[in-house]
C-alpha cells in the first residue's frame, strides 16, 4: 500500500480505512497480532486483514461486517487525526486545478499542518515531482514526516521545520507552484517569489478573513504578481430521492383523495399511491458546509 500507488493485497504495516457505513469510517494501521474494536466486534489483523484484498468485506467477531478500503488522499482527509484546522477536498480540488499541478510538478507549501493538503499534492505530482513543505511547529513537522514515511510517500517530500515568513521554503527558483495556509501569508509572498522558477509559476493563498486577503493581494502586486483572483468554492450535495406528487384534479378520473394528498418527498420505495405521480429528484441536503476560506490565486511571469 502506498498513497500514490494502488496495491491489491493488505500487508503488515499498511494503513487501511475501515468503512462501517456512510459517514462512519476510521483509519487503521495494520499490524500482525493487532486488534481493532468496532461496534460490530473485533477485527483481528492477522486473520481478518493481512493477505486479504483491499475492498474486502470483513466479518467482525459479533457477526456484523465492514469494508476495508485502500487509502486515498480524499479518504485520509475525512479520517486523519487533526492537529490543526485542515483543508477539505472541495477546496483542494480547486487548488490543484488552478495551480496547474501534474505529475512532475515541484511545489512549495506552508504550513504543513495536519498534512491533509500535502497528501493530495503528493498524489498529483507523483512519481517524479517533489513537495517542499514548511512547518514551524516542531511536533507537527515530525508527525507529518512520520505519516509520510508510513504512507510510503516520503521520497516525494521534504519537510522543513522553520518559519516560512523569516526563512522561506529552502528552495530557490525551482518551484512550479507555491501554496500558503498561514495566518500572515503577505509576509511570505517575497519568499514565494524567490522559490518560484525564474520563468514563472502559480501561487495560491488560503485565508478565512477578507482582511488577510486584502493584505496578501497588496503584497502580491508589490512583488509583481499578475492575474490576481480571489475565489470561494461552496459544495452543495444532493440526495437522490423518489418523490410523490399529487396529480391535479382536472375533473375526470382523479379521486378526491388524490387531489387532497400531500406531496411526499421522503418516500423512497414502492409504487406511487393512487392519484400520485412518482419521479426521481435531487434534493439538496438541509445543511451544507459554509465558508471555509478565500482562495487567492496569482501568476509570476517572466514578462
Ligand atoms: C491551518 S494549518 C495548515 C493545514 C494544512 N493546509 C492541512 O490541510 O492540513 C496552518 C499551519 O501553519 C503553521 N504555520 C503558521 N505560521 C507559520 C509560519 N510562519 N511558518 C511555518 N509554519 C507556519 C501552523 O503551525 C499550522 O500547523
Amino acid at each position: 500500500m502506498s498513497f500514490v500507488e494502488y496495491k491489491d493485497l493488505i500487508k503488515d504495516g499498511d494503513t487501511a480505512i475501515v468503512f462501517l457505513g456512510h459517514g462512519s469510517m476510521f483509519p487503521v494501521r495494520v499490524q500482525a497480532g493487532g486488534q481493532t474494536q468496532t461496534k460490530y466486534g473485533v477485527i483481528r489483523h492477522s486473520a481478518d486483514l493481512i493477505g486479504k484484498r483491499f475492498g474486502a468485506k470483513v466479518t467482525c467477531s459479533k457477526g456484523g461486517w465492514v469494508y476495508i478500503l485502500h487509502p486515498t488522499p480524499e479518504l485520509w482527509t475525512m479520517n486523519l487525526p487533526h492537529r490543526t484546522q485542515i483543508l477539505y477536498s472541495t477546496d483542494i480540488s480547486l487548488i490543484t486545478m488552478m495551480l496547474e499541478l501534474k505529475p512532475g510538478s515541484v511545489v512549495c507549501e506552508s504550513g504543513t499542518g495536519s498534512g491533509s493538503l500535502s497528501h493530495a499534492l503528493l498524489r498529483t505530482i507523483a512519481p517524479t515531482g517533489h513537495l517542499y513543505t514548511v512547518e514551524f511547529h516542531q511536533q507537527r513537522a515530525e508527525k507529518a514526516m512520520e505519516e509520510f514515511r508510513a504512507h510510503k510517500v516520503d521520497h516525494l517530500v521534504t519537510v522543513r521545520n522553520q518559519d516560512v515568513c523569516k526563512n522561506g521554503f529552502g528552495v530557490t527558483h525551482a518551484a512550479d507552484a507555491v501554496f500558503l495556509d498561514i495566518p500572515s501569508p503577505w509576509e511570505a509572498v517575497g519568499h514565494a517569489n524567490a522559490a518560484l522558477r525564474v520563468e514563472g509559476g502559480r501561487l495560491c493563498s488560503f485565508s478565512p478573513c477578507i482582511e488577510q486577503v486584502q493584505r496578501t493581494c497588496r503584497a502580491l502586486e508589490e512583488h509583481g504578481f499578475t492575474e490576481v483572483h480571489t475565489l470561494e468554492i461552496l459544495l452543495q450535495a444532493y440526495n437522490v430521492r423518489t418523490v410523490n406528487l399529487p396529480l391535479p384534479d382536472l375533473g375526470k378520473g382523479a379521486t378526491a383523495d388524490a387531489a387532497d394528498a400531500p406531496s411526499d418527498v421522503a418516500a423512497d420505495s414502492g409504487p406511487p399511491p393512487p392519484g400520485m405521480a412518482q419521479f426521481k429528484s435531487g434534493v439538496p441536503l438541509k445543511e451544507m458546509v459554509g465558508h471555509t476560506g478565500y482562495l487567492t490565486f496569482a501568476t509570476k511571469s517572466l514578462f
